[in-house]
């Protein structure tokens, strides 16, 4: 693993050594329950536990009350759009959501559908945005919530998410964001407006795997999501199960090392961004997708056509990069994201998303854009497609 160039941050982040040190404690001489508030063991533990709420809280602009530990996004996810669906029937079934949502949104809603929920799929333009004057219209008296992302997974495209809930707030429904690959990475401030509710997880931004939050405004608004697990009523009846202490510090931790270099951080990687893109969108038919959008500074999403994205990973061993997103690779459909930006089929299959992160170097961006030039260069040479494309037989 040593001589790996780590571009796969989007998938997971390396746990940062500080925050695994904030954490050892909690493994090891604090390891009491945090609900066993009859002895100081355990109320130290619960003490570590409002601690990391604060910190995940600050992160956001939200505050403790708001915040639901949980053992990732995608819990987080399904408790979110479950419990407002389950709580807010009588208002009605229907849902509106994007084509280009993650998977843990995309399936918890197909889930729904089975029992009786009406989901509308927006659309998105090339560059993966979506109308929102088609959002504005989408919206009907029976609406009960809008569940859209803040940054997309695959291409690092940002929903405009402050325009987004001035339209749910107009129509009175809730506002549900995925801000999983956005929490730690760009400001993000719930305080007077924005999402009702909102996701986060530990592992995107240096924190431990398992960990994450759900913020659901409870300041201004009073929103029912229930519970998903049932048990021992930790967390204020809202997820039940002994807390994951150790976990959930890191999470805290994470978030407070996130919102103290987030600015320096977006600057630095959108720098080595920019580098990356530059020199290899001068390749011939070269994309980088998602261009012309308010993007993530850190996620490039670039198509080298008339090559497979598996092709070329398998000629850059020591790059760690990614085609669509982890949780579906391993399948064959090409990515959702991308044939919903209109790419074709073959197009979206000869794509390959970049995502650097904290401990990437800009030695390591010129050497992964030599390594990657050869091998887009080579495959081309020996490519029958290519000759043809060269010849101006195919586009
Ligand atoms: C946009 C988005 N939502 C949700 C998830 C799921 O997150 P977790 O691994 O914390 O369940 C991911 C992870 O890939 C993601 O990128």
């Amino acid at each position: 693993m040593d001589r790996l160039i780590y571009f796969d941050n989007n998938a997971t982040t390396p746990l940062d050594p500080e925050v695994l040190e904030a954490m050892m404690p909690y493994f090891t001489t604090h390891y009491a329950n945090a609900s066993s508030l009859t002895h100081r063991a355990g109320r130290a533990a619960a003490a570590a536990v409002d601690a990391a709420r604060e910190r995940v809280a600050a992160l956001i602009g939200a505050t403790h009350q708001e915040i639901t530990f949980t053992s990732g996004a995608t819990e987080a996810i399904n408790m979110a759009i479950k419990g407002v669906f389950e709580h807010y029937q009588s208002k009605g079934k229907h849902v509106i959501s994007c084509r280009t949502e993650h998977k843990a949104v995309l399936d918890t809603l197909a889930y729904l559908e089975k029992k009786g929920a009406e989901v509308t799929y927006l659309p998105v333009s090339a560059d993966g945005n979506i109308d929102l004057d088609a959002l504005d219209s989408a919206i009907r008296p029976d609406t009960i919530m809008v569940a859209l992302m803040h940054a997309n997974n695959e291409t690092g495209v940002l929903h405009p998410i402050a325009r987004i809930a001035e339209l749910t707030t107009k129509h009175q429904t809730l506002f549900f964001c995925d801000a999983t690959q956005a929490a730690g990475k760009i400001e993000i401030d719930v305080r007077d407006t924005g999402p009702d509710l909102l996701c986060l997880s530990a592992h995107k931004f240096y924190g431990p795997k398992g960990a994450g939050a759900l913020f659901v405004r409870r300041r201004s608004k009073r929103i029912q999501t229930g519970a998903l697990l049932h048990g021992g009523g930790q967390e204020n009846k809202r997820r039940a199960g002994t807390l994951n202490v150790p976990g959930i510090v890191g999470l805290g931790k994470a978030a407070e090392m996130a919102r103290q270099r987030l600015a320096e951080e977006a600057r630095r990687l959108a720098a080595l961004r920019d580098i990356l893109e530059t020199t290899l969108a001068k390749l011939p038919a070269t994309v980088v997708n998602g261009q012309g959008a308010s993007r993530l500074p850190h996620v490039s999403n670039i198509t080298f056509k008339h090559l497979r994205a598996d092709q070329i990973m398998m000629s850059v061993p020591d790059i760690a990069l990614a085609s669509g997103s982890a949780c579906v690779s391993g399948t064959r459909d090409p990515s959702h994201v991308l044939m919903a930006m209109g790419l074709s089929a073959s197009d979206a299959h000869a794509s390959l998303r970049f995502s650097m992160g904290r401990f990437n170097t800009e030695a390591e961006v010129h050497t992964a854009i030599r390594q990657l030039t050869s091998a887009v260069e080579q495959l081309r040479a020996s490519s029958p497609i290519w000759q043809l494309h060269k010849a101006g037989l195919v586009k």
